[in-house]
């Protein structure tokens, strides 16, 4: 991981709540994979907090683009300090032709970089947006993309099918309670599959990453058999089967 300065180039907006920073970036963050993502500060205001946790959601010859709240603001010009890519690429299946992403309470934003690479490998994807998700502005995602909205009991159209049909579950939520909101799906997909096979349910961990290189310890998430993951360097996605859930 090293540390690099970046330009916002440009600015688009999803809609009130999502906005796209088109970055010019060193050329090795342009290979950043599905499932990493940077730590991010602007430079040009003292910042007291911790850097942010930027996702790419596309990269290019001409650059990165990450997703960002609508509620922040950003200049074109401004320079960021950019700490990546952080976290290991989503470990995906030899055999995939099914991939479920499910994002609960939180924007799917640190899933939609792998739509493109899932889709230009011939795999389908079925994106389900529930509670705070249904926010999220669609439009930009390839058509090719089915997308299904569930209800506040996690219940959305062809449930049954979708996960019965999926090869590979990957989900992000809500950071305000990451464990509980990992174990209802947990609880969710108990009931809806006779069993749940390892590297099949992933939560995508989202924490507060103070140092992004297994040093602070502040990203551990305990796991069965006693011991412990670090999300900024075996994550983001974790085996749910392996974590100790609530
Ligand atoms: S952020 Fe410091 S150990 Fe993961």
């Amino acid at each position: 991981m090293r540390e690099t300065q970046a330009i916002i180039e440009r600015i688009s907006r999803l809609n009130e709540h999502y906005q796209r920073l088109h970055l010019s970036v060193e050329n090795y963050l342009k290979d950043v994979k599905p499932g990493q993502s940077l730590l991010a500060r602007l430079t040009d205001r003292w910042d007291p907090y911790l850097r942010e946790l930027w996702w790419p959601v596309a990269a290019a010859n001409s650059g990165l683009t990450v997703e960002r709240p609508g509620s922040q603001r950003y200049e074109p010009g401004q320079s960021v300090s950019l700490l990546g890519p952080v976290g290991q690429p989503f470990r995906y299946r030899r055999t995939l032709r099914n991939v479920l992403l499910i994002a609960y309470d939180t924007a799917p934003t640190p899933l939609v970089m792998s739509v493109d690479w899932l889709l230009s490998n011939h795999i389908s994807v079925t994106l389900v947006l529930a509670g705070k998700a249904a926010l999220y502005p669609t439009q930009r995602l390839p058509p090719e993309v089915e997308v299904l909205h569930a209800d506040e009991s996690l219940s959305w159209p062809n449930r049954v099918m979708t996960v019965g049909w999926a090869d590979q579950v990957f989900v992000a939520v809500g950071q305000d309670d990451e464990m509980g909101r990992f174990g209802q799906i947990w609880t969710l997909f108990k009931e809806l599959r006779a069993e749940i096979p390892k590297a099949y349910l992933f939560g995508v961990f989202q924490p507060a990453q103070p140092c992004g290189v297994g040093a602070c310890q502040a990203c551990l998430v305990p796991m069965r058999g006693h011991h412990n993951s670090l999300v900024c360097t075996e994550g983001p996605a974790l085996d749910l089967t392996q974590v100790m859930l609530a």
